[in-house]
């Protein structure tokens, strides 16, 4: 029997009943009333998210993504630098992307798993000026949460603007985009929010739009002065049709984020990382990246010596239906990744730790059996204060 995936993987996450059946309801027209109320509650939450009051946030059908071209496309013109510290494939993927449109890219190069210093971008900049620093919140490829704050410190104070990927860490850990002087930050439906894949949101500062008014990059469906002039209709609007049903789930997931509120969703996601990491940790494994405590995203786990990593990914979702995050680049083969933000519950992380722990001992791993769960189990004891 085909069962329903258990989802293990840093997006897209699973997604509540409630969700389901708000993208599941009858389809609000896109231009009127009823839709302009769910844009305006959905971007007033937005806001929220992104803890600014100063920032205009568009929402674009698309993946992150899409998200991520708008804003290179909006700010930049042919021959712009760019400064991106690499650290992890998504740091990769925007320094591909600027490079595709014509920018020149300057990069300060770190090893996969490190955290970026934020002195090294102070040096680069001081040697080097350039217009944006393009950043990755969380570098899901190494589970790796960059200290965005700082960095933005560092890029302000050479009159850099901050480009900040937060795809895979909005809501899920503390990101502050009027308070820590960010001026675009992208992010997307399916990853803490657990919402379904189809939108992004793009929130800009008004340095950002001053850049966007000179920039000369081609633009047509991700022009963000098409989308501002549409979102400011009184009946908010998208101007091209939009994926109607994932916002009406986005609407869904938003109420019951908000239910909770934002505190208690970190507060979960601390819980959650720290009970993956000692869970894996009490079967012998190592744990792979800088910063552990702070990564509440992506919990990145070398594999034991003698087993490729891929080998515990494809067996544990065959064997259990449950999906785990194999590793990217350099790190293929080598370690294996596990999400745990978005709408997962403590039983959620048991059975995958339960799951892991067999499948590990099929795979000739010594295990002692329940010892992931057991750990697991006592981080969420302390938690409730048992
Ligand atoms: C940090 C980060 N940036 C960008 C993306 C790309 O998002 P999408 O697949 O929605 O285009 C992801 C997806 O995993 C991500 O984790």
């Amino acid at each position: 029997m085909d069962r329903p995936e258990i989802i293990l993987a840093p997006g897209p996450t699973p997604i509540p009943p409630e969700v389901l059946l708000a993208q599941g309801s009858p389809l609000v027209y896109h231009r009127g009333p009823g839709f302009g109320r769910l844009m305006s509650d959905v971007t007033a939450r937005l806001k929220e998210l992104y803890r600014t009051e100063r920032a205009d946030v568009l929402l674009m059908t698309s993946s992150g993504t899409g998200g991520l071209e708008s804003a290179i496309q909006n700010v930049f013109s042919p021959g712009d630098e760019v400064l991106v510290p690499l650290a992890g494939y998504f740091a990769e993927r925007w320094a591909k992307l600027a490079e595709a449109h014509g920018l020149i890219v300057r990069t300060v190069e770190y090893e996969w798993g490190r955290r970026i210093v934020p002195e090294d971008v102070a040096r680069a900049l001081a040697e080097h000026p350039v217009k944006a620093v393009l950043l990755t919140q969380s570098e899901t490829s190494t589970g790796v949460i960059q200290p965005i704050r700082e960095l933005a410190q560092v890029a302000n104070d050479a009159g850099a603007l901050v480009i900040a990927d937060v795809v895979s860490s909005l809501g899920a850990v503390p990101f502050e985009f009027d308070a820590w002087g960010v001026d675009v930050a992208i992010g997307g439906s399916q990853k803490a929010l657990s919402a379904s894949p189809g939108l992004a949101f793009v929130a800009i500062s008004e340095r950002a739009w001053q850049a966007q008014a000179d920039a000369t990059l081609p633009r047509f469906y991700f022009d963000w002065t098409v989308y501002k002039r549409f979102a400011d209709l009184p009946h908010p609007e998208n101007p091209w049709t939009p994926a109607i049903s994932v916002m009406q789930g986005l609407h869904a997931a938003l109420e019951l984020y908000f239910q909770d509120g934002v505190d208690t969703a970190f507060a979960r996601h601390r819980m959650l990382s720290l009970s993956v990491k000692q869970g894996v940790q009490a079967l012998g494994l190592d744990l792979f990246g800088e910063g552990l405590q702070d990564n509440w995203t992506v919990t990145a786990i070398r594999a034991p010596e003698g087993i490729d990593a891929d080998t515990i990914t494809d067996r544990i979702r065959a064997d259990f239906g449950c999906v785990l995050a194999p590793g990217q680049g350099p790190l293929k083969g080598k370690v294996f990744r596990i999400g745990h933000f978005g709408y997962f519950s403590e039983l959620d992380i048991i059975r995958g730790l339960a799951a892991l722990e067999m499948t590990l001992e099929r795979l000739g791993h010594p295990v002692k059996r329940g010892a992931a769960v057991g750990a697991a189990e006592g981080v969420f004891q302390e938690a409730q204060g048992s």
